[in-house]
């Protein structure tokens, strides 16, 4: 692991749909001020916002697949090259497939960097059926609530801004199960890929949140 003489943090979060990732990365931003990039939600508001390349993953993302890797590629790239290269962050849901992986060890180490910190939240497949389909979402601020784990006073309403709840068209039980399919066929090689690098840190995620986030922070120190 090389991390940083400073005290900055290059990481990645790898798990199944429904992990944890997202949940687990919006705190850790928060707390300790680091940028979360998400590719998912990078690729959602292309989608909202009607762009060429939003319009392009739609048809992948509605039927649980994962987006072609020249996609991805280019748009990680963007945004890391874009102010976020010399600062602190961390990639929820980026690598995902063996080529992904590569370039970004590839396009760090042309910049004499590398990640500081790869975590896997390791949970069962039973317990992520149902934490993705009581998922919502707030579409204006981006808080991830459950009707179920995590609900808002009001149901359909953001708790943190007031915003109105979505439920994701990837968290429907048709979706769910193609991309818990393309997660081991494509995204759980990269357990090797970092563990033989002795990169990888694993955190038991099939605990309630706080617990999750403890340890997170001691992996993170
Ligand atoms: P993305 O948005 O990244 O979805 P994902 O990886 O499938 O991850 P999720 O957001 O579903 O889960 P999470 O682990 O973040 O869990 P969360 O914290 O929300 O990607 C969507 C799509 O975009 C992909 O399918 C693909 O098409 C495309 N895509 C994205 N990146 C790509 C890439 N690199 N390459 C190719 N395609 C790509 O938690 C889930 C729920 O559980 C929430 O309701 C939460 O409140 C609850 N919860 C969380 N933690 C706990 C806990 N400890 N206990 C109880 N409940 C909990």
């Amino acid at each position: 692991m090389t991390r940083a003489g400073d005290s900055t943090m290059r990481a990645v979060f790898l798990g199944a749909p429904g992990a944890g990732k997202g949940t687990q990365a919006l705190r850790l931003a928060e707390s300790c001020q680091l940028m979360h990039l998400s590719t998912g939600d990078m690729l959602r508001q292309n989608v909202r916002e009607g762009t060429e390349l939003g319009l392009r993953a739609k048809t992948f993302m509605d039927a649980g697949n994962l987006v072609p890797d020249d996609v991805i590629i280019g748009m990680v790239e963007a945004r890391l090259s874009d102010g976020a290269g010399s600062s602190s962050w961390i990639l929820d849901g980026f690598p995902r497939t063996l080529p992904q992986a590569e370039a970004l060890d590839k396009s760090l180490s042309g910049k004499r960097m590398g990640l500081t910190h790869v975590v896997f939240f390791k949970v069962d497949d039973d317990v992520l059926v149902r934490r993705l389909s009581g998922r919502r979402t707030c579409g204006s601020c981006g808080a991830i609530w459950h009707v179920e784990f995590k609900p808002t006073a009001v149901e359909g309403t953001c708790d943190k801004c007031g915003g109105d709840l979505v439920h994701r068209s990837d968290d429907r039980p048709e979706a769910i199960g193609q991309r818990q399919q393309q997660y081991w066929d494509l995204t759980a090689p990269l357990l090797d890929y970092y563990r033989n690098s002795d990169r990888l840190v694993e955190i038991d995620a099939d605990r309630p949140p706080e617990q999750v986030f403890e340890s997170l922070v001691k992996v993170m120190n």
